[in-house]
């Protein structure tokens, strides 16, 4: 029975062994690929299971060709290991075998594009039969950054087939990358006789993959603002990437369908006389259309899509077409825009040029101007204004209105719009002579004397000029004023004399008399000057000038000068005589110092004592004339400041 037992379970065993043997092949696993980029190290791992010791155990490393065939590049057992001669991996590869894991690890250095094979992994146990597995190693290489290239002609929407928008190019990239077109981040599909993709492959001699992609398409309006670029996709070990290109975008050229025209300047209101320039302008983009002008069916010509006008008047206001014509279909679009030039005429002015009112009356005259826009119009005289608006009045008019009046109309909006008129008034009325300031006078003997009559008046008085016993003193100068006459005699006083100035017109006469008193003492001075100038010539010269000078400083001033030369006088004494003190006590200084001493600097004392006499003489007299012509001066007025009359004092 035991043996019976122990027989049956060697069976078993046997059996069971048996089996075994049958499904004894070495267990082996591998994984389905290994990816690796090109020039990289490649591990491929074979894992195995044996209870088989190192010794009993053959490993050898396989790849597929291409037609499906074995070729061995690594054989290891226990007694030796080599790599197979001659094969692309002979000087690449290396095996590292670990028994405890059961692991086999082929290292493929530097890898190349055409490693890119299967790969077996064969275990053969003395024991356990057979195993083998089998990976793909696969090899990539990431492209070269992309480039995009548009077109730079636009493109016109009229195009019959699809027009070239752009190239997208990728270099040297393995396996082949994707180019995919986008617009606006959406990807382009092609579409028959619309949109078109074509792309090249190229096989570089690193047998790197290039890759073109052209795209074409019929464009439309909306496409110029599209923005188009290219997406590469391409595999990189354990996934893929992505690049982008930059972005283009393309010039479409689509006509008009309407045309705007404006007045570029000026900016604001027109007048007449400004230069205008109008502009034109599509809402298309094409360069074959052409704009041209009309204004009242008349063509003109412009520069570019400007028209000028020079110099405009109001036959230029108007209507202006600016029709664009294209140069491709022949359609044309026109825009037009009013414009409008502004005028003013010239004023008129009513009454015309003159006009001539008697003393007393209502003088009233008028303005206008006829113009396009509201305008404002004044009254000046002498540069001031008088009164606003287009009627000017004076009432009761006296000489003083007289004159030259001068109406101006503007034009509030429109800055540099502006035209006058002027007006010359007369008053009717009997001459008026202006009563001079100094009838009464005395003049020295021999002078000559100006006698001035202002006369008011118009018409325009006749004067005359006569003395006393009768003589008709011929008129020096006659000048007519705005508001009448002036009229000058010159006279040389020989004896004391009234001169009469008779102003006469139709309406009536005035008179003025002026009475001249002739002087002789002054001529007593002038002898009497000379004769000291006599006395004193032996001393210096210097007195000589003096007494000339006070000569002429006393000959011809009226009275009133004379009382301000005393007073003048009196201060110059004191000055001198403060001065000698000064002196005096400098002289005493140096005295008492010891620097004056003996008879000699006795003399010289009072040789300087009496040089002293002469400047004081000369102050004294410079004195004196300054302070006649500053008397002159004093007493004068200029002559535009004074209606009237006044008095020259000639030497
Ligand atoms: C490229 O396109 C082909 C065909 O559509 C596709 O099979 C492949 O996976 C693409 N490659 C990448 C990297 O996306
Ligand atoms: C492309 O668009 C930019 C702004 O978006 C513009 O400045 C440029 O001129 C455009 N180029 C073309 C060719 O249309
Ligand atoms: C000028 O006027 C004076 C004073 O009124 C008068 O005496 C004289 O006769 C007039 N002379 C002439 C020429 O009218």
């Amino acid at each position: 029975m035991a043996v019976r037992d122990a027989a049956s379970l060697l069976v078993g065993l046997l059996v069971l062994f048996h089996t075994w043997g049958v499904w004894a092949d070495v267990e082996v696993n591998m994984e389905d690929r290994v990816e690796v980029y090109a020039g990289e190290t490649a591990r491929i791992t074979c894992i195995f299971q044996s209870t088989e010791g190192v010794g009993g155990l053959l490993i050898q490393w396989f790849y597929v060709t291409r037609l499906g065939d074995k070729q061995p590049i690594y054989y290891l057992d226990s007694t030796m290991s080599y790599a197979d001669r001659g094969t692309q991996f002979s000087d690449r590869i290396h095996v590292n075998v670990t028994v405890a894991t059961g692991e086999v690890v082929l290292t493929i250095s530097d890898v190349l594009l055409e490693d890119e094979l299967e790969f077996i992994c064969l275990i053969k146990s003395l024991t356990e039969g057979t195993g083998e597995g089998r990976t793909k190693l696969k090899v990539f290489a990431a492209p070269d950054l992309p480039s995009i290239k548009g077109m730079q002609t636009g493109i016109s929407i009229n195009e019959e087939s699809p027009s070239k928008i752009g190239t997208c190019e990728v270099k040297n990239g393995f396996p082949k990358p994707n180019i995919t077109w986008y617009r606006n981040n959406t990807p382009i599909r092609g579409i028959q006789d619309v949109v078109n993709i074509v792309s090249r492959i190229t096989t570089e001699s690193s047998s790197l993959f290039s890759v073109s992609s052209e795209l074409s398409m019929k464009v439309v309006k909306e496409d110029k603002d599209d923005q188009f670029y290219c997406e590469i996709t391409y595999f990189v070990p354990g996934g893929t990437r992505m690049t982008e290109t930059n972005r283009i975008n393309i010039t479409v050229y689509y006509p008009s369908t309407a045309v705007s025209v404006w007045v570029e300047s000026p900016k604001g209101k027109i007048k007449e006389g400004d230069s205008i320039e109008l502009q034109c302008r599509g809402n298309g983009n094409t360069p074959s259309s052409i704009f041209s002008f009309k204004h009242q069916d008349v063509d003109l010509t412009l520069d570019g899509d400007t028209l000028v006008l020079h110099n405009v008047t109001r036959l230029n206001s108007g209507v202006y077409h600016c029709i664009s014509t294209d140069t491709d279909t022949f359609e044309d679009i026109s825009g037009n825009t009013t414009v409008f030039v502004n005028y003013l005429d010239p004023a008129v002015v009513r009454p015309e040029d003159t006009i001539i009112v008697p003393q007393g009356e209502e003088l009233k005259a008028t303005c206008n101007a006829l113009s396009s826009v509201a305008t404002d119009t004044a009254w000046f005289k002498n540069g001031e204004q008088i009164s606003k608006g287009n009627t000017l009045i004076v009432k009761d008019v006296t000489f003083d209105t007289a004159g030259a009046y001068v109406c101006v109309v503007t034009v509030p909006e429109i800055e540099g719009m502006k035209t006058s008129g002027t007006l010359d008034v007369y008053v009717q009325g009997p001459p008026e002579i202006t009563e001079p300031d100094n009838t009464e006078m005395e003049q020295q003997f021999e002078t000559t004397v100006n006698l001035h009559c202002n006369v008011r008046g118009f018409p325009t008085p006749k004067v005359d000029w006569t003395t006393s016993d009768g003589k008709v003193l011929d008129t020096a100068s006659q000048e007519l004023t705005e508001e009448g006459i002036q009229s000058t005699v010159s006279l040389k006083v020989t004896s004391d004399i009234t001169v009469f100035c008779n102003a006469t017109n139709n309406f009536g006469t005035d008179a003025v008399t002026f009475n001249i008193k002739a002087t002789t003492h002054t001529t007593a001075a002038t002898t009497a000057a000379t004769t000291t100038t006599t006395t004193t010539t032996t001393t210096t010269t210097t007195t000589t000038i003096s007494s000339t000078t006070v000569k002429a400083a006393t000959v011809n001033p009226p009275k009133k000068i004379k009382k301000e030369t005393s007073g003048v006088v009196i201060v110059v004494i004191i000055i001198c005589i403060l001065l000698l003190a000064i002196l005096g006590s400098v002289l005493y200084f140096l005295y008492k110092k010891g620097k004056i001493c003996g008879r000699s600097g006795k003399q010289d004392l009072t040789k300087e004592k009496s040089n002293k006499d002469n400047i004081v003489v000369e102050m004294k007299s410079d004195n004196t004339e300054e302070a006649v012509l500053l008397g002159v001066n004093g007493e004068k007025q200029p002559p535009n400041d004074q209606r009237g009359e006044y008095l020259d004092v000639q030497k």
